[in-house]
């Protein structure tokens, strides 16, 4: 038995382009797939029997789902999951009211090399795992039986990928309907060519498409509506349109006194287009931006709106540790949010086009993006990686990544590349000179950048002359000379800082076992004991940088534009320098589970103004240990630390210093540290001493979410001791239970050696921590989630589905 769904489901608001009218409509087109891991060729035959299919929900990650090995051919860099074939299949039919309309199927990323039938026509293949596109269907749509989407997903030919890129339809699908006469995909463009707190000019060019036989006049209509839905200007343009063919019209609006965008203050305005032929609405398109001006300048940075800021960004890859790369908007948002605790005001989409939800988000929630392309060119970095399609497909893979997110006000720059192989070969030159052209062609407003590991002139791609801003990745010894070295250039760290830590494990100097730094080339072939690094901020790989180094520098010198912290988040893959059974990598600021490392909150004291105050490490120690006490705080001018109540003494930054630290012998009890300005008291933290584990606790990051729909609630599992401390050590086996109304979409603790699954129903802890991500199931109500773990008090909270 076939499984049909009407097409007619969940309507998607206020998106770019995503309006609902009685002219365009666009539908989510994740339900109702069948998903079969192995390859079948038969399966495009509209006839093909897939009832014995698995029946899956979009987005999907197959990868995720495997179990972990080094032997996997992505290998331990590409997270040590399967990769191979994949094939979806959706059945489904379309209501009459569709009929001489426009169909497209749309794709916000497969991952990869993805191949599209529908009822049997082959509509097309896309190799690159990390771009969107659209196909037209309209020629093959059966309005009067159903319909087969077929899709091929090749994921097989590893390694294609330096870290865990997931495999599958990782991201939104769409189904959109049209007129003939409407605005073309990714079809406005918004420019803000003058920028003031007074006045501001917006210009805005619509590019219509003309699908029909005849050629038509189209009245252009465009009113500006503000945040508050105030219509604050309209124009109306009429202009012809060639039959089958297209037209840009431009449009352009005065704003006086506009509420500028900002980090603080994300205002959106948006873009209504409507078209009329006779009268008769033909389309509606809604382009949502932001009124802003950005600019560079050699000796002092960065200006946005004229306001001198320093770039406080870290790079993130595209998973979600325990959900793999599946895209959740929910997912996204937690992430922003914990980087926006830490000060975070910009992020680099490394290496790779993102959802684009993530610019969605960051467009709301004031984030700025260095919006990146490639990971490689015609050079290779893996065998079967992007470079074997370079010749065909990169001008249209640039040329669409551009076109889909240059309306977003958060993105500030293209990179054009990271770490590119041609930095060292003379075809560096043209290839730089031909992107730029390409970027600068369809978005002349953004800065074109990439991110280079040759730091020196003689690298071809900054040769070329043509990019707007010189990315170093790391090398921070080379920054200060950077003014001498490149002469009135603008200086950005596209990727900055290799510093490693464990959430939890610390080293002392006493500990025998390690001693920092290890010989790097040596922890690459044989590891370490138990492949754990210390939380101290003080191990970094040779070509980079601990986390204060380099923002030591970036702090003191106004013509170092900013930074981004290689990254923000812990990822799947790249354990560099650790080798199996590590499986994740050890550079983020905040672990794979979401749970900080100790180094947030140098940056949260050094990137926000809410009083800090953060001692380490965990106070369980055996009698006479040597313990480095650290703290790092803001807000006050000293720190006075307590052990069991007698002082050992006062200490305050000195100099360019970012945290204070006390050498003391362990003692069991409570060390309390209290911050102070001009003697007044600031903020006092305590870590006590605990005694073994005695219960778990369940703490949500929202205890109401949107049931049925793809809403999270992020659950953190602590083990305690009898007073409610969190036990530093305590590794138990928690397992839970839920209510038929929930379901667990992820499990994880943050360790990045453990080989668990992360669809499961028990994690052990990590550190004291472990996480249970939980998705609702359809019905509204009331849900329990109970944790329980051997020996332990259990706990249960109740999560509310809306
Ligand atoms: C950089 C590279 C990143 C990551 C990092 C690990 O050179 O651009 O993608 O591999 O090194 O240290």
């Amino acid at each position: 038995m076939q499984k049909i769904s009407l097409v007619i489901l969940f309507l998607v608001s206020s998106w770019s382009g995503f309006t609902q009218s009685a002219s365009r409509t666009t539908v989510i087109f994740n339900e109702g797939w069948k998903f079969f891991l192995g390859d079948n060729h038969q399966a495009k035959d509209p006839s093909f029997d897939d009832v014995t299919w698995r029946n899956i929900k979009l987005p999907h990650d197959w990868s995720i789902e495997g179990t972990f090995s080094d032997k996997h051919p992505a290998g331990v860099g590409g997270g040590a999951l399967p990769g191979g074939v994949g094939w979806y299949r959706k059945t489904f039919s379309v209501s009459k009211s569709v009929s001489g309309k426009k169909m497209f199927i749309a794709f916000d990323g497969v991952y990869c090399n993805s191949e599209v039938w529908l009822n049997g026509h082959y509509l097309g293949k896309r190799p690159n795992g990390y771009i969107s596109f659209q196909y037209d269907i309209t020629p093959f749509i059966n309005l009067e039986k159903s319909n087969v989407i077929t899709v091929r997903v090749d994921n097989s030919q590893q390694p294609n990928s330096r870290w865990y890129s997931g495999s599958g339809i990782y991201r939104n699908v769409y189904l959109i309907t049209t007129k003939d006469i409407h605005v073309d995909q990714w079809g406005t463009f918004v420019q803000t060519p003058e920028v003031s707190n007074e006045n501001a000019l917006v210009t805005l060019s619509t590019t219509i498409k003309n699908g029909s036989k005849k050629s038509a006049s189209v009245s252009v209509v465009t009113t500006l509506i503000n945040a508050e839905g105030k219509q604050i200007s309209k124009s109306t343009t009429l202009d012809d349109v060639a039959e089958s063919g297209s037209r840009k019209i431009d449009q352009s609006f005065r704003v006086t006194k506009p509420t500028l965008w900002s980090i603080e203050n994300p205002y959106q305005y948006q873009f209504k287009t409507e078209l009329f032929v006779d009268r008769k609405k033909m389309d509606e398109y809604v382009t949502p931006f932001g009124v802003r001006a950005f600019s560079f300048d050699a000796a002092k940075g960065f200006s946005l709106n004229g306001v001198p800021t320093k770039i406080k960004g870290v790079c993130l890859h595209h998973d979600f540790g325990c959900l793999g790369a599946v895209f959740n908007v929910r997912a996204m948002e937690r992430q922003l949010e914990i980087m926006k605790a830490m000060g975070v005001n910009a992020i680099r989409t490394s290496h790779n086009p993102p959802a684009p939800a993530l610019l969605d988000l960051c467009d709301r929630m004031g984030f700025l993006v260095m919006n990146e392309a490639f990971d490689m060119w015609k050079r290779e970095k893996n065998k079967f990686d992007y470079h074997l399609h370079w010749d065909e497909w990169h001008t249209r893979d640039l040329e669409d990544h551009i076109l889909r997110d240059r309306n977003h006000p958060s993105v500030f720059a293209w990179s054009v590349g990271n770490e590119i192989g041609e930095q060292w070969d003379t075809t560096g030159v043209r290839i730089t000179k031909e992107l730029v052209s390409i970027v600068k062609r369809l978005d002349p407003t953004r800065f074109t950048v990439t991110a280079n590991n040759e730091v020196k002139p003689t690298n071809s791609l900054i040769k070329a002359e043509a990019l707007d801003l010189i990315g170093y990745n790391y090398n921070h010894k080379a920054y200060e000379n950077f003014p001498k070295d490149y002469p009135g250039k603008i200086f950005i760290g596209t990727e900055t800082t290799s510093a490693l830590a464990t959430r939890g494990h610390y080293d002392m100097p006493s500990d025998s076992i390690r001693r920092w730094p290890i010989a790097w080339d040596k922890l690459f072939t044989e590891g370490n004991a138990d492949n754990t690094v210390s939380a101290y901020d003080n191990v970094s790989a040779p070509w980079g940088s601990t986390h204060e180094e380099t923002w030591k520098l970036m702090k003191k010198n106004d013509f170092l534009s900013g930074m981004f912290i290689w990254t923000g988040f812990d990822y799947l893959g790249e354990p560099t320098p650790y080798v199996w059974p590590s499986r994740s990598s050890y550079f983020g600021v905040v672990d794979l589970a979401g749970f900080p490392k100790d180094v947030y909150y140098m940056y949260q004291s050094e990137w926000t103004n809410k009083p800090t105050l953060h001692i380490f490490p965990h106070w369980n120690w055996t009698p006479g240990k040597l313990v480095d006490v650290w703290a790092y705080y803001n807000q006050a001018d000293e720190v006075e630390l307590f052990l069991n109540n007698k002082s050992l003494g006062v200490k305050s930054k000195k100099e360019d210093e970012l945290h204070v630290m006390w050498r003391i012998p362990f003692e069991a009890g409570t060390l309390k540290a209290v911050s102070k300005i001009n003697g007044q008291v600031v903020m006092t933290k305590e870590i006590k001493t605990t005694s073994s584990p005695a219960r778990v606790i369940l703490t949500a990051d929202r205890s109401e979410i949107k049931n049925g729909s793809d809403d999270l609630s992020f659950v953190t599992v602590s083990v305690v001791d009898a007073d409610g401390n969190i036990v530093p050590y305590a590794d138990n086996l928690v397992k839970f239970t839920l209510s038929d109304n929930i379901e667990i979409a992820g499990v994880d603790n943050g360790d990045p050696t453990s080989h668990d699954s992360f669809k499961a129903t028990e994690r052990k802890a990590f550190h004291g921590l472990a996480l249970v991500v939980i998705r609702g199931k359809n019905r509204k109500g009331t849900a329990k989630l109970t944790a329980t773990a051997e020996g332990l008090q259990s706990s249960t909270i109740d999560l509310v589905l809306k």
